[in-house]
């Protein structure tokens, strides 16, 4: 194996860009659905394979929340978690901050309380069993309005004390994260990180928007950003995160090409930006893959790498000593 893909595997990482609903794969699917007498419009695993051909994020999210429709019991949210957890463990990631989609499920009259309760409680069960720490943000879906988002917040209150942050997703053109200033002002007041897509499909004001108008932490894509030399330098003058997804970013025709992942570009251009996998369910890859992909396609180089490792652990929303503590670990294993 190259002995870039070797490193890939040995550094421990952290995962801060994941919908834990994204890594639903069709094999659980199928169970999950048999269990819960629900009948999916597949013949077999293959058909929901082969079904995952997208030309934008549109065609993804209906089969996204078409997918997740076999999520119903506690156990379901913690069976899919765990799944993922043990991906985690295979791929040495060792933190992660997963995002859900409450309103994706409360939508379907599943309680906020099932979701979370079964995905916190395989958490704790990743933390002791594992060794693998994590944080929950939860998601505002932006094609439902204000409104809806501040309503999911009130549905959150009993469980604030365990949930890092609020995210925003789903459809992005033509929902501007100005339309959600308020809650998300509202969040920061309950003392929550923020965090918000932008710039995946959406334009470089978008990005912008987020950074002043919802005063984000991090931007989960940011691709687009780079169409904007005042917006990169901002990013770059104040480190904000860029959460890449690079298999995404293939799938949903957000780059022509792997060849053409701006990966470089924004390393080259002070961009404090990691790699982490998105949907790996349906984009073909956990977080080793897409490191993997880009060795291949653009030649991503050992320094890179460990540049893009070290980031996703100074951009977590660990303390500076568990910071720290990974960050000397990273160091460790490229040296060893
Ligand atoms: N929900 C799940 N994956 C997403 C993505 N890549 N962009 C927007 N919303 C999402
Ligand atoms: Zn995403």
């Amino acid at each position: 194996m190259d002995e870039r893909k070797q490193l890939i595997a040995a550094l421990p990482k952290a995962e801060l860009h994941i919908h834990i609903e994204g890594s639903l794969e069709p094999e659980l699917m199928f169970a999950l659905a048999q269990r819960n007498g629900i009948t999916l419009p597949y013949a077999d695993v293959a058909a929901i394979r082969s079904a995952y051909q997208f030309d934008c994020l549109q065609d993804f999210l209906d089969l996204y929340y078409q997918g997740m429709s076999v999520l119903v019991r506690q156990q379901d949210f913690h069976d899919l978690t765990w799944a993922y957890l043990l991906r985690c463990k295979a791929g040495n990631v060792v933190h992660t901050e997963i995002f859900f989609d409450p309103q994706g499920h409360t939508g379907r009259g599943v309680a906020f309380a099932t979701a979370f309760e079964g995905i916190w409680s395989a958490l704790q069960q990743g933390k002791k069993e594992l060794g693998i720490t994590s944080r929950v943000i939860m998601c505002f879906l932006r094609h439902l309005d204000e409104h809806a988002a501040f309503a999911t917040l009130e549905e959150a209150r009993p469980f604030l004390h365990r949930i890092t942050g609020v995210g925003l997703d789903s459809s992005e053109v033509g929902h501007p994260p100005r339309n959600f200033c308020r809650v998300f002002e509202r969040a920061a007041e309950l003392g929550l990180k923020r965090v918000a897509h932008a710039g995946e499909e959406g334009p470089p004001e978008y990005v912008h928007e987020a950074l002043h108008g919802l005063e984000v932490d991090r931007i989960d894509h940011g691709n687009r950003s780079l169409e904007d030399d005042a917006l990169v330098a901002e990013l770059a003058e104040r480190q904000i995160p860029l959460t890449v997804c690079p298999q995404s970013n293939l799938r949903l025709a957000v780059i022509r090409d792997m060849a053409h992942h701006p990966i470089r570009q924004m390393l080259q251009a002070g961009l404090h930006a990691t790699v982490n996998s998105d949907d790996p369910a349906y984009f073909g890859g956990y977080i080793n893959d897409n490191f993997n992909a880009l060795v291949d396609a653009v030649n991503l180089s050992r320094d890179e790498i460990i540049q893009l490792v070290m980031n996703s652990f100074s951009a977590s929303f660990l303390d500076a000593h568990a910071k720290q503590r990974h960050l000397d670990e990273v160091q460790r294993v490229a040296t060893a």
